[in-house]
């Protein structure tokens, strides 16, 4: 169990659905893939954005049950979402991922780019069977948007003339953006106005970056055991994150270290601890916790329900990943 599973009381049921369906899902067409998709989301994850959608599904139809079409919508979201981090580990060279080998460390790059190429597909197949136009086109910038964000990050990497925009800009390309028109989609598909619409846009988008910030946090402050995927890479790969573009602003040595990109011995935990030593981490938390805010301000339109409760709490929950 994830610290968050107790958290989605409100949609317990609909995440054993969930489970259940997304191996269906994948389908067993070609068996390697079929293998390097059902060994990830076997592994689970903490299902943080089918579970949204699930909830904003319940909040938005408070006389009525859900329909297929919503929890089609939270399984295609998770789908869309397991693809990135498919690629993601490959571009990262990362070994393991929610505490087990990553598909590519285990089948190789070339599958797991063809397994993660399927599973966008096959995601995109279910997305337009959905019959909703509107929500087709929301879903299919997300998958822009995925590829926009990896694309930017590994142009950027090791330039210390990013500025937070830039960052904040990467971040709701590879993060934000999914969880905000997934949110967005699950309103379009229970008819809520178009007010409504912008305002579960605006929840997904600000809890996705405040989620990322403290993902990129994490990265300093956690372990490789707690997360389930190895922490301290983003930095030695030159990926520039909240706490080292606001460490940068107060210590100009750390600059030196990145452009050289640590060639020199004992560069990287010089940096280390140039970051730790700065307000850094701090100023990234308060981002973090500002952007949580703003998620929550929007949600609270919503007509009270115990949904719409658990979504409010939710923008808690991810700064409490924290402490
Ligand atoms: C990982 O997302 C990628 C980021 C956006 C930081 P999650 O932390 O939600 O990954 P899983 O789905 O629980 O494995
Ligand atoms: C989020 O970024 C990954 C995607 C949205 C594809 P990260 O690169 O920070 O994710 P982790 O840390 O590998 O989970
Ligand atoms: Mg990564
Ligand atoms: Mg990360």
């Amino acid at each position: 169990m994830t610290p968050a599973t107790s958290l989605f009381t409100p949609v317990e049921a609909d995440l054993r659905i969930l489970a259940d369906n997304l191996k269906q899902l994948v389908g067993n067409r070609h068996p390697i893939l079929y293998a390097a998709a059902d060994h990830l989301f076997g592994a689970g994850g903490k299902r943080i954005r089918p579970a949204i959608v699930l909830l904003i599904s319940r909040a938005t139809m408070l006389e009525q049950d859900i329909t297929p079409r919503h929890r089609r919508l939270a399984e295609i979201t998770e789908m869309i979402h397991t693809a990135s981090l498919v690629h993601d580990d490959v571009v990262d060279e990362s070994n393991m991922r929610r505490g087990v080998p990553t598909v590519h460390s285990m089948f190789g790059n070339r599958i797991a780019v063809l397994a993660g190429d399927f599973l966008f597909a096959q995601s995109s197949w279910y997305l337009a069977n959905l019959n909703n136009l509107d929500v087709v086109k929301l879903l299919s910038e997300v998958i822009m948007d995925l590829a926009s964000g990896e694309i930017q990050q590994g142009l950027n990497r090791f330039d210390t003339t990013l500025s937070t925009e830039n960052y904040l800009e990467k971040s709701y390309y590879k993060t934000a953006s999914l969880i905000a028109n997934s949110s967005k989609a699950a309103g379009l598909l229970s008819e809520v106005s178009p007010e409504t619409a912008e305002d579960l846009y605006n929840y997904g988008r600000h809890l996705g970056l405040a989620f990322q910030i403290v993902d990129d946090i994490l990265d300093f402050t956690s372990s490789t055991d707690t997360l389930g995927k190895p922490v301290g890479s983003d930095l030695i790969s030159g990926n520039l994150t909240a706490p080292v573009l606001f460490a940068l602003k107060e210590k100009p040595s750390l600059g030196v270290l990145i452009e050289r990109e640590f060639a020199q011995e004992g560069d990287l935990e010089q940096a280390l601890e140039l970051i730790q030593d700065s307000q850094g981490i701090n100023q990234a938390r308060e981002l973090a916790a500002h952007h949580a805010k703003s998620a929550a301000e929007h949600i609270s339109i919503l007509e009270n329900s115990e949904s719409r409760q658990t979504l409010i709490e939710l923008t808690d929950y991810v700064l409490s990943r924290l402490y």
